[in-house]
């Protein structure tokens, strides 16, 4: 199955909707995203990143064949770290084991290092979160580290695993 990464439209507030509204999915992510998350929800956030300060976040819908199945973020941090950018991303469930999050990772790498002046990509899963560990993995990440007791989520401390890409790598 193909993946595309574009901009969002309001129009996806629907799809996106549904994708979010899934414990399993929210349960690897920060917290702050509603649950149940509605259309309304949907479009509040559209209209953050179509509005987002450009050069500071890139942010894309994830679509495979012409359907949404997730979404993707790139921001870029401040200070000291402005050459250093923070990766995001959630696919919907029905579209999860079939490489599409390895393929969309891989595509927003590329585009940020040939289109911006970041030079540095991370992220940082829970370590429990194989998938995700191994979706950086394939997509050429380095594992740098484990953050002990790094985060408290539904209530339980976690360890997170860091990983990231920088420029030249990437290049070869
Ligand atoms: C993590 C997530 C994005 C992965 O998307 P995906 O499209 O299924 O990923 P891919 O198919 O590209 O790759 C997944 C890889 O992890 C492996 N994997 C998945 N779950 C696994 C598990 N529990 N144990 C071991 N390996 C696992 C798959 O086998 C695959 O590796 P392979 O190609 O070597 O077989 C998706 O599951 C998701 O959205 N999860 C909820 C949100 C989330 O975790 N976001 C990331 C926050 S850091």
């Amino acid at each position: 199955m193909e993946v595309q990464l574009r901009a969002w439209r309001m129009e996806d507030a629907e799809a996106l909707a549904v994708i979010i509204n899934n414990p399993k999915i929210l349960a690897n992510l920060r917290d702050g995203i509603p649950y149940p998350y509605t259309v309304s929800d949907g479009k509040d956030y559209i209209t953050s990143v179509l509005n987002a300060e450009r050069d500071q976040q890139y942010n894309w819908a994830i679509m495979a064949e012409e359907t949404l199945a997730g979404s993707i973020g790139i921001l870029r941090k401040n200070n000291i770290h402005r050459f250093t950018a923070e990766l995001g991303y959630f696919l919907g469930e029905p579209f999860w084991g079939r490489g599409l999050c390895t393929a969309a990772v891989k595509a927003a790498c590329a585009y940020i290092f040939e289109n911006t002046d970041i030079m540095r990509i991370f992220a940082e899963p829970f370590a429990y979160n194989t998938g995700s560990c191994r979706v950086l993995e394939k997509a050429g990440f380095h594992f740098e580290g484990l953050l002990r007791k790094n985060a408290v989520k539904n209530g339980q401390i976690l360890d997170m695993k860091l990983y990231a890409l920088v420029k030249e790598d990437a290049a070869v």
